[in-house]
């Protein structure tokens, strides 16, 4: 999925059945995204890759409590491939590894067709075989004792090679650094790991998942690492202040949160729609993602991007 040149590699992103849309406009594209021609879905390109503007977020996917199930995993994506969505947000405490499993697993037919993003840093427990019941509950026991961040740079090489085996595949194309502390992102030690495993093929890009500017601008500075996921919302830092990412490729996550002045139900017509495209609107971003468990909801949040997305998307 590398390098989309090439119609064969723009195909990728086609739908395969056509979602229950109404067919797109044509209207001006703002300057960061590009509309490809037919019914293929709008792609932005992210380090070495084309994504789809909108990607899937799997926190909810396989996680404790939330009572779905790995068909219901499997009609989510399913989905997701119909809608022509060809990005992943997965990390390997979602669901303590079963999220990352769950994902290699449903898309061993057709690797290359996904751009896959993941994390390490966070809590996470990864008991082999017939313990694995006990991995969900044992991470919230570390959670419950505290742990925030649990990455040691020494740990960091085999972290890549599990998530590597869970998913499934040759080369995780977004590895991030979940949540960290900027000591851990000026620490030479976790920079000289992280260069090794992309020259060693095992990662492509890689960068932090972060909600604190510093944090992003350090690894920059360190890493010289332009990837990153971060919240963008019409309340996050990201989301007012626009364009202090620009140079970045930002995911876009918890997109979902409401501006604190759409206080009548007429404000919150649309707002789905709306919270999307705002996201997609503000300068760096190449995917939003949607944490949906829904494929009616994923079907709506692709439909939001039918028409392309325009700087007047950002008055919201
Ligand atoms: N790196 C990090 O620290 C971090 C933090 C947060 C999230 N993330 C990533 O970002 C992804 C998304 O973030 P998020 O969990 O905050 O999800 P989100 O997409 O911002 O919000 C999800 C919520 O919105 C609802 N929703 C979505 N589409 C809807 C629609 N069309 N109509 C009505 N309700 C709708 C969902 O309900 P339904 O399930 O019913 O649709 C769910 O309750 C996560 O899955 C994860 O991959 C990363």
């Amino acid at each position: 999925m590398e390098v989309a040149r090439e119609p064969d590699t723009l195909r990728v992103l086609s739908k395969e059945r056509p979602c229950p849309l109404p067919s797109p406009p044509s209207a001006p594209s703002t300057r960061h995204s590009r509309r490809v021609a037919g019914p293929e879905v709008e792609s932005r390109r992210l380090g070495g890759f084309d994504v789809s503007i909108l990607g899937l977020g799997t926190s909810r996917l396989a996680s404790m409590g939330s009572g779905r199930s790995k068909r219901d995993a499997e009609a989510l994506l399913g989905a997701a491939r119909d809608c022509g969505v060809n990005f992943l947000d997965t990390a390997d405490t979602y669901g303590s590894t079963a999220a990352e499993r769950w994902i290699g697993e449903l898309t061993a037919s057709d690797p290359d067709r996904w751009v896959v993003a993941t994390k390490t840093g966070l809590p996470t427990v990864d008991l082999p075989g017939p313990f694995r019941l006990a991995n969900q509950p044992l991470k919230k026991v570390r959670q419950f004792r505290g742990q925030a961040f649990a990455l040691e740079a020494k740990q960091l090489r085999r972290t890549i090679e599990r998530s590597l085996r869970r998913l499934r595949r040759e080369r995780i194309e977004v590895f991030l650094i979940h949540l960290p502390p900027v000591s851990i992102v000026n620490d030479d030690e976790i920079g000289d790991i992280l260069q090794d495993a992309r020259s060693a093929g095992m990662i492509a890009e890689f960068g932090v998942s972060s909600n604190e500017t510093a944090t992003i601008h350090a690894a920059h500075q360190a890493w010289g690492s332009v990837c990153t996921e971060t919240q963008v919302n019409a309340n996050s830092d990201a989301g007012n202040a626009l364009g202090s990412l620009s140079s970045f490729d930002v995911i876009a996550n918890h997109v979902m949160a409401p501006p604190a002045r759409w206080a009548d139900a007429s404000d919150r017509r649309d707002s789905h729609v709306r919270m999307l495209r705002f996201a997609a609107a503000v300068p760096g971003v190449k995917v939003v993602l949607t944490g949906t468990s829904s494929v009616g909801h994923l079907r709506q949040n692709a439909a939001a991007f039918d028409d392309p997305v325009t700087e007047s998307d950002l008055i919201i």
